[in-house]
């Protein structure tokens, strides 16, 4: 199948390119940016003028990302997935939730497509300013402006659908995804860069989060695994940028920010753990967890 999924964001129908423009048969219009975009995201729908990451977030967040410190997390994921659809008979629709300025999803992107050659990777996310920075990544994704919780796909047709760092949506994953599809999440883990917690707060408390639960109404866990690696950053821009890709951008107060200022350098522990999800069956089907 090498066809597109997108959904009219208003009437749900399917929506079909002409030149740079995308309509539906209800002659709902969007137009695609100059930089290749398309914007989904009804402004009915948002909770906020400029909804998602600000600009200064997506810039550290594409600064750190540069740096490749991150790699082995890409690594690893496109290592899982791409399992998995070696294992697969259906994998050309791949969508990236949440996918920021586009680095994991491009490098997905990159994985996959030898693979699958009819491969349509759609990064999502509900900031524009993340998305517009992501087409400068890759033509080769269809990146859109849409909310993970109500994605502009038809429904059953994603195969796969990866979601890293992002809170998740099951609610708005569960109508788009194939009845074959899967889901791996990326979340942080019990110790991750606990080294930069003990300069933010005076009490750190571990981790226990878990997506299971949240997922659990739509999805069964097939399995979850841990990658743990230590990253020497350098330079207090360095670490200030990783603080602003984190949820600690938000937390932390001042004193806080003050003492980081002080930091030149340090040595953080990395440690993430990925989730591999089946769309739960009625029957209680056992899953293939490759
Ligand atoms: C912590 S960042 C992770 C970005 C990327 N996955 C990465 O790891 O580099 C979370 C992202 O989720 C986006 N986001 C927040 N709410 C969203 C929603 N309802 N739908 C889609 N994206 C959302 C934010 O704009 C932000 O880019």
């Amino acid at each position: 199948m090498n066809e597109h999924v997108l959904a009219c964001p208003v009437c749900q129908r399917p929506l079909q390119q002409h030149n740079k423009q995308w309509s539906c048969d209800q002659q709902h219009h969007f137009d695609q940016a100059r930089q290749g975009y398309i914007n989904l995201l009804l402004p009915q729908r948002k909770r906020s003028k400029s909804p998602g990451d600000d600009n200064d977030m997506v810039l550290a967040r594409q600064r750190f990302l540069n740096s490749g410190l991150y790699q082995p997390i890409s690594d690893w994921l496109n290592h899982a997935v791409l399992t998995h659809a070696q294992h697969s008979a259906h994998s050309d629709h791949i969508v990236d939730v949440g996918c920021g300025e586009g680095y994991y999803s491009q490098r997905l992107a990159d994985t996959l497509r030898q693979h699958s050659p009819n491969l349509h990777l759609y990064g999502i996310d509900i900031s524009k300013e993340a998305v517009r920075r992501a087409t400068q990544r890759s033509r080769d994704v269809f990146w859109l402006v849409a909310s993970g919780a109500d994605m502009p796909i038809l429904p059953n047709r994603v195969d796969i659908l990866v979601s890293l760092f992002t809170g998740l949506m099951p609610e708005g994953f569960r109508p788009v995804m194939a009845k074959h599809g899967q889901i791996f999440t990326v979340n942080a883990g019990a110790k991750h860069l606990h080294q930069l917690r003990h300069i933010l707060y005076d009490n750190v408390r571990e981790s226990d989060y878990t997506p299971t639960p949240r997922m659990g109404e739509h999805f069964d866990c097939l399995n979850d695994s841990t990658l743990t690696f230590d990253i020497a950053l350098k330079g207090t821009q360095q670490i200030t940028d990783l603080v602003a890709m984190t949820p600690h951008h938000w937390r932390i107060n001042q004193a806080a920010r003050d003492r980081l200022a002080q930091v030149n350098e340090l040595t953080v522990t990395v440690d993430v753990v990925m989730h591999q999800f089946a769309v739960k069956t009625a029957q209680g089907v056992e899953h293939d967890a490759h």
